[in-house]
């Protein structure tokens, strides 16, 4: 089978880890890198967290530290959602081993340089790593395969009434990227939060009964006391569905559109104005998932943590 090289790029984060056990679970993909980027928590937090979760996982790729400021804005974290360390919950290993000296967009760089096929990014925090690297290797843009990204929603925000976390804390990051030329492929708000990992799910993945299983349900179960007195029936892994648009297309219904990052506003910054019904006239710049087979989901993340079996490495 030919696997497809992918980039993993995020801000762990209790989703995004969620979603790198997916990813490091699935025969089709070929994980090259993982790189984070300031967004959950400040950078240190983030790749201190990736690090946890590399070895927690057993994934022994380079990992690289990434921006640490979104281009223009102040950084905004998140510690109401992802707590303190920006994962809090279940005790985790140390990282194996230190992160590479080059900085992630370095990193990508030469990756994407030296391959001889294109490479899919799949982003699930603010895109400032994104952005930077399209700004200062346009040359680079025909290697990227594909970008899969959580962030934004057509429909709603959930930072503010119009924008997303991940798009809010960078909106010019975000701008850079629907912009770029690169097939994009967004999971927003309006199926992430369709997304949603039930107490009676949790218990499930729980009791698969291996460590990544019991630590994957300790993060669900700390992500769901945030979102339950918000009024959801589960935990949303929002990051995790920028995987499944990579492996199991099938179990998402999506829709070509053009899409706008608002830059002003004053109460919509941040926003992704999708051209839902192409009033604009203008060629679709994104695929946008609308919805998800809850329940096909659910399966796949019991198939993917009972794959590392019995100990921590898969
Ligand atoms: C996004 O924001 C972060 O809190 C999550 O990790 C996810 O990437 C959801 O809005
Ligand atoms: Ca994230």
């Amino acid at each position: 089978m030919k696997k497809i090289p992918v980039i993993l790029d995020g801000d762990p984060g209790h989703d995004d880890a969620i979603a790198w056990v997916l990813a490091n679970s699935r025969p089709e993909l070929d994980i090259l890198a993982v790189t984070t980027v300031g967004g959950n928590q400040t950078l240190a937090k983030t790749t201190y967290n990736a690090g946890r979760i590399l070895s927690l996982i057993g994934l022994n790729v380079p990992l690289a530290g990434g921006r640490s400021k979104p281009l223009l804005a102040d950084l905004i974290v998140a510690p109401g959602v992802h707590g303190v360390t920006g994962l809090d919950g279940p005790e985790l290993p140390e990282p194996a081993r230190d992160v590479v000296e080059e900085e992630a967009v370095e990193l990508m760089a030469r990756l994407l340089e030296k391959s001889d096929v294109p490479i899919v990014l799949v982003p699930t925090g603010p895109l400032t790593n994104i952005a930077s690297l399209l700004l200062l290797r346009p040359d680079l843009k025909e290697k990227i395969d594909h970008i899969y990204m959580m962030g934004g929603g057509i429909t709603k925000g959930n930072w503010t009434a119009a924008a997303e976390f991940n798009i809010l804390v960078d909106p010019e990051a975000a701008d850079i990227v629907f912009r770029s030329g690169v097939p994009v492929t967004m999971a927003g708000l309006d199926v992430t939060e369709q997304a949603l990992v039930r107490p009676e799910d949790i218990e499930r993945i729980n009791s698969v009964g291996n460590d990544v299983a019991r630590i994957v349900a300790g993060w669900l179960e700390f992500f769901y006391q945030f979102h339950q007195p918000l009024g959801y029936e589960g935990a949303p892994v929002h990051d995790a569905v920028a995987i499944v648009a990579m492996v199991r297309p099938e179990l998402l219904k999506m829709r070509e559109m053009y899409v706008e990052v608002e830059l002003q506003g004053d109460y919509t910054r941040g926003a992704t104005v999708g051209d839902y019904y192409g009033l604009l006239g203008q060629k679709p710049n994104a695929t946008c998932i609308m919805d998800i087979d809850r329940e096909a989901f659910i399966e796949l993340l019991i198939e993917s943590v009972a794959s590392y079996g019995e100990g921590a490495a898969k």
